[in-house]
């Protein structure tokens, strides 16, 4: 397969469609000692509306080949789509659960009529070819007073159970989680509605619900959550909440048996950036709980673009693996250290401008706490010595002229100061303080995490010149900057 050579933003350590339009990881697993990505895909171009199942492997999330189209729709319970859904590998065989969408020809709002949701399963033994399509659950199967958009499926196991998330739109517009139970994986029993008692959304996308450190996560993509100036900025959500086991036995607030309300003000955000969506997580065979995320967002509402790659025809990319752990009831996301396999020529940096001469970097930034003594209790008794203190401690990294990365009083501010980001301007987050920041930029893209994961913000970037980075750090203690080599990528399999 060849690819123009004029793609100047293509990126060298996130995986990216060959060619065209990508968008939710799918099927994440580690399967007899290799690593899975399928991924929502349409070749035929960068803003294209076909959806199959492309498919990357690897042995070490840093070579990667590119396997070919593994699900296309092609029948008729997924005759316009492929949608996204999950992989299980706990008996042996890796198993595959998506949702085959169907758009039926005649006058439909294609909301409450005129859409077909199936659940569809495939089983490949050796991870490359899979067996024929089943049919396992239908529009029939779901809640009377559920809409068509049920799906994203999501399978896991507990005891002699399989048990199955659906993301779903109810008839009077409010998101919620289908939650289905089976003894073989093939028949399929309705248990219980989770759903929030306030508005939150009108659906709930892409579930995931796995234990990790001790809780039980509920992850969930609500759309149409109202945009607050810290909080939920963009328009479609991507986060989850945390249960302690005890509260996952007794049901969480249990009304009636077959509703689970959660407590919306529990929900957080698991990346304030710009382009971040449709996360899925897998569990490694050495422990770690491993997220992809989509580097992206959907085309809806959107106030920013990407008009430079879809210029060199293709469009989206998924995050970097993160490794998720959680450190006082709040998830952290960290880059997986396999990527550092890629790191060269690292620089020791100090406060002021430096000139990176790289198109792909990794830099580590710490920040000292409380510079100048300043007791934060007496600042909380102080106010006005506590603006002044605050202000005092700015903290800032700027990308060229692009870029401003900044924290002061209690605020993190992302800020796009030209055009580079294609209509992105301003992320907000309320952070008390500020420890450590780490960015990583691959050519046209950012990701941002900060206090060891605690807080994430994504976005694509289209600086003008991708080879070189001029940084101005203000108010960090220590920083090391590693310059990044490409992951190899084999799409000799490529169509
Ligand atoms: C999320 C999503 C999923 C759906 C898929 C279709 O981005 O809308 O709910 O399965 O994309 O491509």
């Amino acid at each position: 397969m060849s690819l123009s050579k004029n793609q100047k933003y293509r990126l060298k350590f996130h995986l990216m469609p060959p060619k065209g339009w990508m968008n939710d990881p799918n099927g994440l697993c580690f399967y007899k000692e290799v690593y899975h990505v399928f991924f929502q895909y349409a070749p035929s171009g960068p803003c294209a509306y076909e959806r199959y199942w492309g498919h990357y492997t690897s042995p070490d999330l840093v070579h990667w080949k590119y396997e070919g189209i593994a699900i296309r729709s092609d029948c008729a319970w997924d005759l316009n789509g492929a949608f996204s859904g999950c992989a299980f590998t706990d008996d042996g065989m890796l198993e595959l659960f998506y949702t085959g969408n169907v758009e039926e020809e005649g006058d439909y709002d294609y909301i409450n009529a005129g859409r077909g949701a199936n659940v569809i399963y495939v089983h490949s033994e050796d991870g490359v070819h899979f067996s024929e399509k089943k049919l396992l659950l239908s529009n029939k199967d779901y809640p009377a007073d559920y809409t068509c958009h049920v799906r994203d499926p999501k399978v896991w196991k507990e005891g002699d159970t399989y048990h199955m998330v659906l993301g779903g739109r109810k008839k009077d517009d409010k998101g919620a989680i289908l939650h289905y139970v089976s003894k073989d994986k093939m028949q399929w029993e309705f248990k219980e509605e989770i759903s929030a008692e306030e508005d939150f959304g009108f659906m709930w996308e892409c579930p995931d619900f796995f234990a990790l450190d001790g809780q039980q996560v509920l992850m969930c993509c609500p759309q149409g959550v109202a945009r607050e100036e810290y909080r939920y900025q963009n328009p479609h959500q991507a986060g989850y909440w945390l249960f302690s086991a005890a509260e996952c036995e007794k049901g969480v607030k249990q009304q009636n048996e077959n509703v689970q309300p959660i407590e919306t003000s529990r929900f957080k955000e698991l990346d304030k950036g710009f382009d971040f969506y449709a996360p899925q997580t897998f569990f490694a065979s050495d422990g770690r709980r491993i997220l992809y995320g989509w580097g992206g967002v959907s085309e809806m509402d959107k106030e920013y673009c990407n008009t430079p790659i879809i210029e060199e025809g293709w469009q989206h990319s998924l995050t970097v693996p993160r490794e998720l752990r959680v450190v006082n009831g709040t998830i952290r996301q960290w880059p997986v250290k396999e990527l550092e396999a890629l790191h060269y020529d690292v620089v020791g940096l100090t406060d002021g401008v430096t000139t990176v001469e790289a198109d792909a970097f990794d830099l580590e930034i710490s920040f000292a706490t409380n510079t100048t003594g300043e007791d934060i209790a007496k600042k909380e008794t102080d106010k006005i010595l506590c603006t002044e203190h605050y202000c005092a401690e700015k903290k800032e990294i700027q990308l060229s002229e692009d870029i401003s990365v900044c924290w002061q009083g209690g605020v993190f501010i992302l800020q796009f100061l030209n055009d580079s980001g294609c209509g992105r301007r301003v992320r907000k987050a309320k952070i008390d303080e500020l420890r450590n920041i780490r960015i990583l930029k691959d050519v046209s893209m950012l990701e941002i995490y900060i206090n060891d994961g605690e807080y994430v913000f994504t976005t694509r970037y289209y600086p003008k010149v991708v080879t070189q980075t001029v940084l101005n750090i203000k108010g960090c203690d220590r920083a090391t900057l590693w310059k990044m080599k490409a992951m190899e990528v084999d799409l000799s399999n490529g169509e």
